[in-house]
């Protein structure tokens, strides 16, 4: 493929997820402060940026079968937790920035947790029996059965939310 499309199509799918993640965070607070058409406006380009972001992601061959894409998973989350997260942990708390610290830790270790998770999947293909999967609210830890404690962050079982 033309190397500057792949460079545009990488770029512009970062910002369209962004930009879900954001107004998805912007609705979450019109309906906090009481304005629905606000939040509604959010959540309508919200989805659309998706539909954008996911349109980038297949014009650049980006999704691939779910043996590769189980692969990747590994990969991203392996990176995150190994590379990306410390150092910035690290300086986060050198800063004393404790909720960014707090932030870094949570994402770093929940990253742990997620590459285990799709290895096991991956490792068990084509297998494809039931599994429960608990997602912390909190920090994105994810349990496949009942927790009374989240390990990472610690919040009660309230916290979690079954995956369908
Ligand atoms: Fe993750
Ligand atoms: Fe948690």
């Amino acid at each position: 493929m033309d190397e500057k499309t792949v460079e545009n199509l990488q770029e512009a799918f970062a910002g369209e997820s962004q930009a879900n993640r954001k107004y998805l965070a912007f609705a979450r607070q019109a309906d906090k402060e009481g304005y629905s058409a606000a939040a509604k406006m959010f959540r309508a380009a919200a989805e659309a940026e998706t539909i954008h972001a996911h349109s980038h992601l297949q014009a650049m061959n980006g999704i691939g079968s779910t043996e590769e894409n189980l692969r990747e998973g590994i990969e991203g989350e392996t990176h995150e937790h190994e590379n990306m997260y410390p150092p910035m942990l690290e300086a986060g708390e050198a800063a004393g920035e404790r909720n960014a610290a707090r932030s870094f830790r949570y994402a770093m270790e929940a990253e742990k947790v997620h590459a285990r998770l799709y290895e096991e999947i991956l490792n068990r293909l084509p297998d494809d029996g039931p599994m429960n999967l608990h997602l912390c609210t909190v920090c994105g830890n994810i349990e496949t059965a009942i927790v009374e404690k989240c390990p990472i962050c610690g919040a009660g079982e309230k916290a979690f939310r079954e995956v369908e």
